[in-house]
């Protein structure tokens, strides 16, 4: 941790566990609870624009009420003390990361607080909750979606490119509360990897990664993380 000049990081649903939002694949996770079919693809939505608004306004509105924890700042500090030399790629869109005061983030699966124009494409911020009008509509009169990518479609293209490019370059790979199960996103780690780079993961559990990784910690990231950036 302490010589590495570039330091490329993954998280998933698991660090903002500790902030109380939901996992996906867990005890009392997301898709325990809901069926993917019918609330995050694209079909999904061109079904039933309302019943998928109505989901993604409530989890807006969870949200709100919750605050980033210790492993989100240690990240943010990890950052400030690395520079140009960090990235943060998250598959998270509940914004934690930059609440804690990360900037260099890529959000490879978007962010709960876009929206994006089914008609003229145009990608805005808006943190109303609830939305006054569901589902919301641009001012050029099309259907807003959801800022954030479906089961089924691609990851934004230099986004992705530019996760690709920290994952090759770095020389550690910090991979934070993720399943490592969800693809392409979970083949960062293998790639960082094979061009030479350390990898320690961070979980609660062992997931597919824990016996390639270099190093892999179990527990909390809101502990194990500020322990790692402060020692
Ligand atoms: P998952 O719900 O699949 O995995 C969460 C991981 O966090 C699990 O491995 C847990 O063991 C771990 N975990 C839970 N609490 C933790 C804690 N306090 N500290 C450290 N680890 C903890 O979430 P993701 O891997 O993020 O995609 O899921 C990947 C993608 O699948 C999501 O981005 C989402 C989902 O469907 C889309 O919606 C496109």
């Amino acid at each position: 941790m302490r010589s590495a000049t570039r330091v490329a990081v993954l998280t998933g649903a698991g660090i903002s566990a500790e902030s109380g939002v939901p996992t996906f694949r867990g005890p009392g996770g997301i898709w325990r609870t809901y069926r993917a079919e019918d609330l995050a693809t694209p079909q999904a939505f061109h079904r039933d624009p309302k019943l998928v608004w109505e989901w993604y306004d409530w989890r807006r509105s969870v949200l709100r009420t919750v605050n980033p924890n210790l492993g989100h700042y240690a990240l943010a500090e990890l950052e400030q003390k690395k520079g140009d030399g960090f990235m943060l790629i998250t598959q998270n869109v509940d914004g934690l990361h930059n609440r804690a005061g990360s900037q260099r983030i890529l959000k490879i699966h978007g962010d709960i607080w876009w929206t994006q124009c089914s008609a003229c494409r145009e990608v805005k911020s808006d943190h109303r909750v609830p939305l006054p009008e569901i589902p919301p509509r641009c001012a050029c009169g099309g259907v807003l979606r959801p800022g954030v990518v479906w089961f089924g479609e691609s990851l934004p293209e230099r986004t992705w490119q530019q996760a690709q490019e920290a994952a090759e370059n770095c020389d550690l790979m910090l991979v934070v509360g993720t399943s490592a199960v969800v693809y392409p996103a979970a083949g960062l780690a293998p790639l960082a990897q094979r061009r030479g780079a350390r990898v320690i993961e961070i979980n609660m559990e062992e997931t597919p990664l824990s016996g390639a990784a270099d190093i892999s910690l179990r527990g909390p990231s809101g502990e194990i993380l500020p322990q790692l950036i402060h020692e």
